[in-house]
């Protein structure tokens, strides 16, 4: 099993009822973590089980540098590179991500993409023309999302907050085995140094740094399999609405 540790317990996120009182915010779980940690499958999974809808706000990183080598946009171009962020033309549409009307779903999940999204998350005009995008994701019956800075700065009154780990080693052949189902070539070698120099710059950069929030529960999936971590961030969530925390469902 993996460690679980609370530092302080969950925000509620429900307001006093009353006549005049807005309707409670729908919950929000937060899944935060390095790369190839697990969270976006056990994200979508939890989502699914809970009919919550589901933000991969990795995704909206992946957008934005997928927008810039079209538009010949620079890594350092930060204005531009926040004005591509906040007019990006992009839908959901199950697993299926477009740009501009496009299917781009698989030129997304390309560890060119993944390298430049990580450089381009750094810079804070991008993160903010990104905030107000993802929080418009928090609609009725709720929401789980995963990313960097869920439970740190985009969803702080999150019910549940979890940092998913892994060793990275195990992130490494997760990741090589994910690419090899999809027919892509990749060295075992290459992706634990590509892992390792993307958590370095995430966990360094002045802007939202990848990080636990205070109040998350620390997740070690490296001997867990994807299903027992579902059950795992199921059973927290069910915890919290015993406990009255869980928020309005
Ligand atoms: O999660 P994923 O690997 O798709 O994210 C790609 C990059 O986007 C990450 O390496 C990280 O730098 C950035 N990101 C972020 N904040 C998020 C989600 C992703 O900075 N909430």
């Amino acid at each position: 099993m993996g460690r679980g540790t609370r530092a302080e317990s969950a925000t509620a996120n429900a307001s006093p009822a009353g006549p005049s009182s807005p309707p409670p915010a729908p919950p929000v779980i937060a899944i935060d973590g390095p790369s190839a940690s697990g969270k976006g499958t056990v994200a979508s999974r939890v989502a699914a089980a809970l009919g919550f809808h589901y933000l991969e706000s990795g995704a909206l990183y992946r957008l934005v540098a997928l927008a810039s080598l079209r538009e010949h946009v620079r890594p350092e171009e930060e204005e531009r590179l926040a004005g591509l962020a906040a007019g990006l033309r992009a839908e959901f549409s199950g697993d299926r991500v477009l740009l501009d009307g496009e299917d781009v779903s698989d030129a997304l999940r390309s560890e060119h993409c993944g390298n430049l999204a990580s450089a381009i998350a750094r810079l804070a005009a991008v993160r903010a023309a990104l905030l107000g995008r993802q929080r418009a994701f928090r609609r009725p019956p709720g929401l789980v999302a995963d990313g960097r800075d869920m439970g740190t700065v985009v969803f702080p009154d999150a019910c549940l907050k979890v940092f998913l780990t892994a060793s990275v080693p195990v992130r490494a052949e997760r990741r090589y085995k994910q690419l090899k189902d999809k027919g892509i070539r990749a060295s075992l070698a290459a992706l634990s140094r590509d892992l390792e120099e993307r958590d370095a710059r995430d966990t360094a950069r002045s802007a939202a740094p990848l990080r636990p929030a205070p109040d998350a529960i620390l997740l070690d999936s490296s001997d867990l399999t994807i299903e027992e971590v579902v059950q795992r961030v199921l059973g927290l969530y069910r915890q919290r609405v015993a406990e009255g925390t869980g928020g309005a469902v």
